[in-house]
């Protein structure tokens, strides 16, 4: 494996997408067989969509939400760990990933930048809950203060990622960038590779198909994320 020189000095910044997932067996969306083979973006993962038909949209979150309770971390998500215990601060893991898997494999420098499946919010008041406290067998959950629909907690099409200013800072000190497991078709989640390399980082790719943007990552490595991250991780640990 050819890796770049890295050391403790350096700021990792990672980006995954539904292919670290893929192996604990949550589909992704643009393969064959992914989810937006079977759904139309439009009618699930859109404000529009919600609008026009919220029992469907329900519906649809409600099923991945209990899909991601009985799935487990994999080997990717476990070597990620391993990546911040050794680089602490100077690691930011970003997902685009709403399916709570790396905060369960023990990441904690998480920023999940689509949401989560596992809170919603009411559309009225914004009070927030998780999955547990709401009545799930509502085909509509309503809010237990005001009553009114309460929404999944996804960042749809249309809508403003998380804490993107806190990704900006990170990208701003990011020396070594990874992309793992995205097709890097969605924005502004598939440019942050090229703002980290603008500024002179190193990237790194993994990936099973050759992602859109792969033109700015300088280490690609074509594979499954569970079979390439653990030893990709510690030949950069013990680097
Ligand atoms: P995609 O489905 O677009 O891309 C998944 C990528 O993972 C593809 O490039 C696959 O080749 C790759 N892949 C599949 N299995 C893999 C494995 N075992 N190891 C490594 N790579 C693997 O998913 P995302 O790029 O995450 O947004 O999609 C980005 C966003 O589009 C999602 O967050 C979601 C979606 O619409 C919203 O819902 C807002």
């Amino acid at each position: 494996m050819n890796i770049p020189k890295i050391s403790e000095k350096d700021f990792i910044m990672i980006l995954t997408g539904a292919g670290i997932s893929a192996e604990s067996g949550i589909k992704t969306f643009r393969d064959s067989d992914g989810l937006w083979e079977n759904h139309r973006v439009e009618d699930v993962a859109t404000p529009e969509g919600f609008k026009k038909d919220p029992k469907l949209v329900w519906k649809f979150y409600k099923e991945r939400y209990f899909q991601s309770l009985e799935v487990s971390p994999n080997l990717g998500h476990i070597a990620l760990v391993d990546l911040e215990n050794k680089f602490q601060d100077n690691f930011l893991l970003v997902t685009q990933n709403v399916d709570g898997l790396h905060t369960r494999a023990g990441s904690h420098r998480v920023i999940e930048m689509h949401g989560t499946l596992l809170t919603c919010f009411c559309t009225k008041c914004s009070k927030k809950y998780t999955m547990k406290e709401v009545d799930l067998e509502e085909i509509i959950p309503p809010c237990l203060a005001c009553g009114k629909p309460l929404r999944p907690d996804i960042v749809w099409f249309g809508e403003m990622p998380y804490r993107m200013e806190e990704i900006y800072a990170a990208l701003d000190k990011t020396t070594v960038f990874m992309s793992i497991g995205t097709s890097g078709n969605v924005y502004p989640a598939a440019y942050f590779i090229a703002q980290a390399r603008q500024r002179g980082a190193k990237t790194i790719g993994v990936n099973l198909a050759e992602p859109e943007n792969s033109s700015y990552i300088d280490y690609f490595f074509q594979g499954k994320a569970g079979d390439i991250l653990p030893s990709l991780v510690n030949l950069i640990i013990s680097n």
